[in-house]
């Protein structure tokens, strides 16, 4: 048997459900923030990803799906989004006067990562990027928009850790701070980190092997070497973030693993015993990487979310989703003539807006009835020749089991009063709980929605 990768995922059932309900939500939050969506290509020249996420990174050096293509040019599978926006940006010339550019993306990116749960090899990504833009209004919107995202999904318990990098005169005292603090204790570094330490000693705090020694936990904190503007300017952002009643917690420990930012990063986690203890999400302002890839200087900020570990999280903390688990209606049949009148009725339910299936297989109308139940079916149609020379059909109530006969024509009609008006979705309105499902919650009058046991 051919297997799927290690680290790579089929995606069906009620996974699929799940993740095309975040797809919506994720659509319907960015429309509202006005960001425009965008899509880049899954593979670019590898030194885009050189350039832009660092040589001296991880990501570039441990992870990237690497290949020459049949014209010998030496391509990467992207690894993340912000550095092919960033290069369309610049080739599209999107810059000019109307900044700032508010896009968001997503998509699957490829790590070469160790897979366990929550990590994947393919994995996606929903971002949003704000280019053009140094004010810490757009810091603060983008901060707030992923945090209200994860609530308007349904996922309340949540801690975001912020911290700044501060500008270029910050970290290049704070790069000199931490040298001379590691160098007395290079022989207790790993292999990476002693080359580190003099081509780009900031990622050796993200070192995976040495973290949790001592002499990491005592390293100097950027926080501490943060100029005066540098210091000002991540205020305003906590200001602001108050003012939009984001709550936060400041880590001065978190650098993150990419080498284009400054001044503000932060990460997203779950805060419950349920989950994986793995970002969600993550981001921050990257003022030089436009000017780096050869555009204009465009101070910009962004996020990623991984959706892979929000679909994860959405199953384990057992939110209520409103996804559609039922079909509206089966038309059931057994002759060749109620066969054409079943794909004709089905054909009319579908255009009218309703989900309608029907018999593929030459089932016994019994083994039908039972099919019915397993799609969950709120009605039957069950078309019977007789009553279809009267220009009748049989239809029921698969919950109360009543029946009536009605007209042919008669049954889109029919349905329309019958069914839920469950159509659409506005997540302005959405408490994490589908109208006509309030009763069903689980919770013990305890859940953060506004559910009928409140
Ligand atoms: P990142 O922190 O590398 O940032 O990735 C963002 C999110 O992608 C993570 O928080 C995590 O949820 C998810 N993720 C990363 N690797 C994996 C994996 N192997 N399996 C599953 N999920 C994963 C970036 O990628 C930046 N481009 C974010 C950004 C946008 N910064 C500015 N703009």
């Amino acid at each position: 048997m051919i297997t799927k990768p290690k680290g790579c995922n089929d995606l069906y059932g009620i996974d699929a459900k799940i993740w095309k309900y975040v797809d919506l939500v994720i659509d319907s939050v960015m429309e509202k923030y006005n960001y425009n969506y965008i899509r880049t290509p899954i593979f670019e020249s590898s030194e885009l990803y050189h350039r832009g996420i660092g040589d001296s990174t991880d990501i570039v050096t441990k992870e990237t799906y690497d290949f020459k293509d049949r014209g010998d040019r030496q391509m990467t599978l992207r690894p993340e989004g912000t550095a092919g926006v960033v290069r369309s940006f610049i080739e599209n010339k999107m810059y000019g006067d109307n900044l700032p550019v508010k896009v968001y993306y997503n998509g699957t990116m490829y790590r070469y990562e160790r897979p366990q749960a929550g990590r994947e090899r393919e994995l996606t990504q929903f971002g949003m990027e704000i280019l053009g833009s140094d004010d810490p209004i757009s810091d603060s919107e983008i901060i707030a928009a992923a945090y209200n995202l994860y609530k308007i999904l349904g996922i309340q318990d949540i801690t975001l850790e912020i911290n700044s990098l501060g500008d270029k005169e910050s970290r290049d005292n704070y790069r000199k701070a931490l040298v001379d603090y590691f160098k007395p204790h290079i022989s207790e570094l790993c292999d990476d980190c002693k080359e580190r330490i003099n081509k780009n000693p900031l990622r050796i705090l993200d070192c995976k092997l040495d973290c949790e020694k001592d002499i990491f936990k005592n390293a100097p904190k950027i926080i501490d070497y943060l100029n005066e503007d540098s210091k000002k300017r991540f205020d305003k952002v906590l200001e602001y973030l108050d003012l939009l009643e984001v709550e936060y917690e400041i880590n001065p420990s978190i650098v993150r693993g990419l080498d284009y930012y400054d001044h503000t990063v932060f990460e997203i986690k779950i805060d419950n015993d349920k989950c994986l203890n793995l970002a969600i999400g993550g981001g921050g302002r990257y003022n030089s990487l436009v000017h780096q890839l050869g555009g204009p200087d465009t101070p910009s900020i962004g996020f990623a979310s991984g959706l892979d570990r929000v679909v994860l999280a959405l199953k384990d903390l057992d939110v209520y989703l409103p996804i559609k688990k039922y079909l509206d209606c089966f038309i059931l049949y057994v002759n060749e003539e109620e066969k054409k009148h079943a794909m004709f009725l089905a054909q009319q339910l579908r255009i009218s807006g309703f989900t309608c299936d029907t018999e593929y297989t030459g089932r016994s109308l019994k083994a039908q009835f039972r099919h019915a139940d397993r799609l969950k079916s709120k009605f039957l149609i069950i078309l019977n020749s007789d009553d279809l020379n009267n220009g009748e059909v049989k239809i029921k109530n698969n919950e109360t089991k009543e029946e009536e006969l009605i007209g042919f024509d008669y049954v889109v009609f029919y349905l329309d009063e019958h069914l839920p008006d469950d159509s659409g979705f506005d997540y302005r309105n959405y408490d994490g709980i589908p109208y006509d499902n309030k009763n069903e919650c689980n919770c013990e009058g305890h859940c953060s929605h506004n559910c009928n046991k409140h």
